[in-house]
């Protein structure tokens, strides 16, 4: 037996029908904050990760599924959507091909990390992106798209967590304060936050590793060192998550993984998951665009995690409704009639099983029982010599004659009936 590969799964029957509510809550929510959608390969150009995501990020060093095809180029498995959103932004200069460059996707995306509850290593993501817009109130809306979202899922406890690395201007400032007050701490340390230090000290905020927490806690905050215009921006952000009444707050060491991020950035925690407890991410990236070899675009946007939102839907959420009809047949005359009314009801929109493999009649009740039908259509025997079949109200335990002619009818009424 050929087992699936570790940090992969299967989503079956009793799982995928909340996959189908997630999934279809998104989009639903999407559209009508006026996104569309995009859909990208899985696999791309190793260069766009190492360029886009970042050389210094954990997923372009540790992660990335990375093999040379047949012809010799170097290809990965995307670990993330942003730069495939951005390189389809730019290749196909949606910014003037669309009439607004709200773009969102699903599907799924491969990192090689250690596995665990909510930590996969092909999982999914619904990825929301915005390019060219600057204005804090796209920040605070695409937030609030984030945080709807969870609303919509019935996803309770769930906390925003908001901060701003800053910009291009301010940053470096922040930087060498950040390193300033390291100082002689530095070698203590883990290794990671050492080579952090040298490429990317904001990184040392997301280290995990209990001996650094006391030095870290004391270390400058990016919000303090923030330039007038990084200054202005965010504080007009949280004045629009006032206004709309979005509870959040400040999270100092929520520098996020990857290397583009401006400005505004933001996650937001549920309660189930554990340590994995980002149930999705993102933030402003104004250069990322540009160093992807396109126009000077800003960008903004955030990915959540599909299997993180699942685990942390409600008990019994997306229930499959059970089929609403169940055809038995009675003899080879009933079953051959039996068939012809499978297809009617099923052209007539209603979701019909019947058991295509002769059996006891006794048997195929036994069937509609498992499947919870809500009507049962009986044909055969004497009734179907008068051009009549017998429908059972399953919850109700009755049944009566109807003429076989007014069958499809007949099971609507009572199909209308029992949902009302
Ligand atoms: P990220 O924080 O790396 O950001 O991932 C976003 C979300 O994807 C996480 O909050 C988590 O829910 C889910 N996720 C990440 N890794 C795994 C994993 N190994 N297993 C299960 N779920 C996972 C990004 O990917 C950015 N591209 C987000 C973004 C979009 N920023 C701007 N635009």
């Amino acid at each position: 037996m050929i087992a699936a590969i570790r940090g992969t799964h299967d989503i079956l029957p009793g799982q995928v029908e909340r996959w189908q509510l997630v999934e279809r809550v998104a989009a639903e929510l999407c559209a009508r904050y006026g996104y569309v959608e995009v859909r990208t390969p899985v696999i791309e150009r190793e260069e766009l990760f190492s360029k886009g995501t970042g050389e210094t990020t954990d997923i372009v060093q540790k992660e990335m599924y990375s093999f040379t095809d047949k012809g010799g180029d170097r290809i990965t498995l995307r670990p993330e959507a942003t730069p495939s959103m951005v390189r389809a932004y730019v290749e196909h200069s949606l910014e003037h091909a669309l009439p607004s460059t709200k773009l969102y996707s699903m599907g799924p995306m491969f990192r090689y990390e250690r596995p665990q509850k909510g930590r996969y290593r092909q999982f999914h993501q619904l990825d929301v992106e915005v390019f060219g817009l600057n204005d804090p109130a796209v920040d605070a809306e695409v937030i609030d798209l984030a945080w709807s979202l969870i609303e919509a899922l019935q996803i309770l406890q769930a906390e925003l967590v908001i901060n701003s690395v800053g910009c291009a201007e301010c940053r470096p400032k922040f930087q060498e304060a950040l390193l300033a007050a390291l100082g002689d701490d530095l070698p203590k340390l883990c290794g990671d936050c050492q080579r952090r230090a040298k490429t990317n000290p904001l990184r040392i905020y997301d280290c995990k590793v209990p001996a650094d927490q006391p030095i870290i806690d004391r270390l400058p905050h990016s919000v303090d060192y923030l330039c007038e215009a990084c200054a202005t921006h965010f504080a007009a952000v949280k004045g629009h998550l006032d206004g709309w009444q979005i509870p959040w707050r400040v999270s100092h060491r929520l520098v996020r993984g990857l290397d583009y991020y401006t400005r505004t950035t933001f996650e937001i925690l549920g309660q189930t998951l554990g340590a994995q407890n980002a149930l999705l991410g993102g933030g402003r990236y104004d250069g990322l665009v540009k160093s992807l070899g396109g126009p000077d675009r800003t960008g903004i946007g955030f990915a959540a995690g599909l299997e993180r939102l699942v685990l942390a839907l409600p008990e019994g959420a997306g229930a499959e409704p059970p089929p609403r009809a169940f055809v038995a047949a009675i003899g080879d005359d009933g079953r051959a009639e039996a068939l012809k009314i499978l297809r009617e009801l099923r052209r007539a929109g209603v979701s019909t099983q019947m058991e295509l493999e002769a059996r006891s009649i006794k048997a195929q009740m036994k069937r509609a029982d498992r499947l919870a039908a809500r009507v049962t259509i009986i044909v055969g025997g004497d009734e179907l010599a008068r051009g009549e079949i017998t429908l059972r109200d399953m919850r109700a335990s009755e049944q009566r004659a109807v003429s076989r002619a007014s069958v499809v009818d007949a099971v609507r009424e009572l199909l209308t009936r029992s949902a009302g």
